[in-house]
């Protein structure tokens, strides 16, 4: 009876559209990365339209507006005021993330605040961890990394992102949260971290570019879909609560598989070179920014994604605000 068929009866009208959509994005599901600097003023970053680096007063200013509207999660990322070869910014109880962190906590304590656990923005060479015959060393590295993921839960920090891409990242943080009294503290894992290009808009809003050489010999090679799995079941042997797969555009298979090796929560990171194609396109009046937007985040939904980390949650709640 090939031809009674009708895929359009489906499609007549909007609400018809509306009850057999099959994924859908909320405020619910969305993680606003922002970034807080310890010295000087507040700042749009040039190549990411719309995203600031904070000072604190106006770091608490701009939550106020974030919570307004409807956001539940932020990552934080630091711009110390000093960056030394082993990163002491990062582990220093009285650090930028620290002090944020706590900013939070006192004025919006339901905020969920997800730490981003990394060494780039406060090592002096701009690399995630500490450096050794050239290259960064795992297992120095581990220990200061430990050393800062418990800071910032002492700094009361909800979520613990490790992002250093270094091999044992998970246990070796674990272990450290336990023993510190957080062992109710989940760590969302960046399991599945490429060396890619998408970060670049990052790189400058974090001011982590490294001065030496690239991070291909921690983070992934962009051809592999195999070793992600490898990367993901070790950080699901080591206890992780929750996955990231980063970035997303153009890895969304990988997001897809990952869902065949684990039931935990698995996180889209929209990164910043994805956000800011978006955004340059459409201010050239080239694309239509809201839909392109949707399409990109329902997309990843689609995909697998339980959760998104994204640059575009304010613009997200605003299109939910406005009912366009
Ligand atoms: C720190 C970190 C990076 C990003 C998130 N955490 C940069 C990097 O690894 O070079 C990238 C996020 C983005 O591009 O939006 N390790
Ligand atoms: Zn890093």
């Amino acid at each position: 009876m090939e031809t009674f068929k009708r895929h359009r009866r489906l499609r007549s009208s909007d609400y018809m559209r509306d009850l057999v959509r099959e994924n859908h994005l909320s405020l619910d599901d969305l993680i606003y990365p922002m970034f807080v600097k310890e010295e000087g003023q507040t700042e749009e970053i040039t190549s990411m339209p719309g995203i600031y680096q904070y000072t604190l007063p106006d770091f608490a200013k701009e939550l106020d507006e974030v919570v307004a509207l409807g956001i539940k999660a932020i990552i934080l990322f630091g711009i110390p005021a000093h960056k030394d070869e082993e990163g002491t910014g990062a582990y220093n109880d009285e650090g930028i993330i620290q002090q944020a962190t706590r900013l939070v906590k006192k004025n919006h304590p339901e905020l969920l605040v997800v730490a981003d656990t990394c060494m780039c923005e406060y090592t002096s060479h701009g690399h995630c961890g500490v450096i050794k015959h050239q290259d960064v060393d795992n297992d120095a590295s581990l220990k200061l990394l430990a050393q800062t993921a418990v800071s910032q839960a002492k700094a009361g920090a909800d979520i613990i992102a490790p992002s250093n891409a270094m091999d044992g990242f998970v246990l070796t943080i674990r272990e450290a949260l336990n023993e510190a009294g957080f062992s109710e503290v989940p760590i969302m894992s960046y399991a599945v971290k490429y060396a890619s290009s998408f970060y670049g808009p990052f790189r400058e809003a974090a001011d982590s570019t490294p001065k030496f050489g690239n991070r291909k010999t921690y983070q992934m090679d962009p051809a592999n879909s195999r070793e992600a799995m490898r990367e993901l079941v070790s950080d699901i042997e080591e206890g992780a609560d929750m996955f990231i797969i980063k970035p997303s555009m153009a890895f969304l298979d990988v997001v897809n598989e990952a869902k065949h090796y684990t039931n935990a929560p698995i996180v889209c990171y929209n990164v910043s070179g994805e956000y800011s194609m978006v955004k340059a396109a459409a201010q050239n009046g080239w694309i239509d920014e809201k839909r392109v937007i949707e399409e990109t985040l329902v997309g990843m939904k689609r995909a697998g994604a339980d959760l998104i980390i994204t640059y575009f949650a304010k613009d997200v709640a605003n299109m939910i605000h406005g009912g366009q």
